[in-house]
């Protein structure tokens, strides 16, 4: 969506996989969809060098809203859960230099069956922009994947026409794949800064392997989707929760980059171990995912259980690019695999070679080596090794060639 706004993927957090609908504040005030939630979120992004690192969302989800609408025909907050207010709570993720997003439903119900915007879509989009929010994630039960390409162009007219700029998040294409559907990316891309295309993610890496293998299948489609302003969304990162290991979620962090995939974490940042934290951080996977070119990667081999990714990215010089390299191994027994592989039998032919950083061990030095010169890596069952090779500045000569 051609609104200005998300020119790399959005970075944050979001509510949904690890809290839910617990609307249950009496008995467990630390973690219900509440404003305390949020705020902690946010002060913990704040405070605790993710902002720093680009995560600037805190993100509601569903079961924010009270069951009905006020008399206006207005969304209203639960007035139990957040007293102050969804803008009182912009203000204060404001204060802290973030952004605030939510959720909303395109159908008559959201899932969880709070108000939905079916028939309320410039009213929301007013509130919204109103309560000051940045961002809105517009799901689709209770509505017909059939019309979806009618309907959610419906809310980013609203949303352009509201006098505040909006991410816009939605499901459409997921909605109409499970349908059988073949989703109109085009126009999903004139409309979205970013949208879901398969199933909600679970803290599970059963769940994680699902989604690689669906981005896999369907790569030529969503490649040719993606780019700045416009985002295939692969769901939330659950590093830090209780289903991934740590090389599993080593694994989620490395293919989120490559996916050029929105980084929206949905865990506890009260009580994140050190180790996933580290992951959630690194600067220089970051730093792929949010690559300015904006061009996703895609899976290049695929053999015996062993993935190979590739992904262009900056530096650039003439018509070659640097690239980010995942190699994958997804046997489940035994210990490191040994990959080897020429330069240019991943398609890296750059005459002058690549300089070849190992990301999850940036503070070795670097490799050089040339299309013909073999890059060999050892992969540990259910995880990665991901690299950059930069393409080699020729060196310039600063002695002057004299007779
Ligand atoms: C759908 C979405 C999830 C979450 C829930 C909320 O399942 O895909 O991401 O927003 O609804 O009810």
């Amino acid at each position: 969506l051609n609104n200005g706004l998300a020119g790399t993927p959005p970075m944050g957090w979001l509510s949904w996989e690890r809290f839910l609908c617990n609307v249950d504040c009496d008995h467990d005030p630390q973690n219900c969809i509440s404003e305390r939630l949020y705020k902690d979120m946010a002060d913990r992004l704040a405070h605790d060098g993710f902002k720093e690192l680009g995560y600037e969302y805190v993100n509601i989800d569903d079961c924010w809203s009270d069951k009905s609408r006020d008399p206006n025909g207005q969304l209203v907050a639960d007035p139990k859960r957040f007293p102050s207010g969804i803008k009182a709570l912009a203000d204060y993720v404001h204060s802290k230099g973030l952004k605030l997003g939510i959720y909303q439903d395109c159908g008559s119900k959201t899932c969880a069956g709070y108000p939905g915007s079916a028939d309320h879509f410039e009213i929301d989009a007013q509130t919204f922009a109103d309560w000051n929010v940045d961002m809105l994630k517009l799901d689709g039960c209770y509505a017909d994947p059939k019309d979806m390409d009618n309907i959610y162009p419906q809310m980013t007219k609203a949303l352009n026409s509201s006098g505040r700029s909006i991410v816009f998040s939605c499901s459409w294409p997921d909605y109409q794949r499970a349908e059988g559907m073949k989703p109109n990316y085009k126009l999903i891309g004139e409309n979205c800064n970013l949208w879901r295309n398969f199933d909600d993610i679970a803290d599970s890496w059963k769940s994680v392997l699902s989604i690689i293998d669906y981005y896999a299948a369907n790569q030529d489609d969503l490649i040719a989707a993606a780019g700045p302003g416009k985002w295939n969304d692969p769901d939330m990162l659950i590093i830090g929760n209780f289903g991934l290991s740590f090389h599993q979620a080593k694994a989620q962090m490395a293919l989120w980059a490559i996916f050029a995939a929105p980084l929206l974490m949905s865990n506890d940042l009260r009580a994140l171990e050190p180790k996933f934290k580290i992951i959630l951080t690194n600067k220089h996977i970051i730093g792929v995912n949010q690559d300015p070119l904006g061009l996703m990667g895609r899976r290049i081999y695929n053999q015996q259980n062993i993935e190979i990714w590739t992904r262009p990215v900056t530096p650039t010089k003439d018509s070659y690019y640097s690239y980010a390299v995942v190699f994958f191994n997804r046997r489940d027994m035994g210990s490191a695999v040994e990959v080897n592989t020429t330069m240019s039998g991943i398609g890296l032919n750059y005459s002058e070679g690549y300089d070849v950083q190992d990301l999850f061990r940036w503070w070795r030095s670097p490799v050089h080596l040339n299309p013909e010169d073999t890059l060999s890596v050892k992969v540990n069952p259910s995880s990665v090794v991901m690299v950059k090779a930069k393409i080699s500045k020729k060196k310039t000569r600063n002695i002057p060639y004299t007779r």
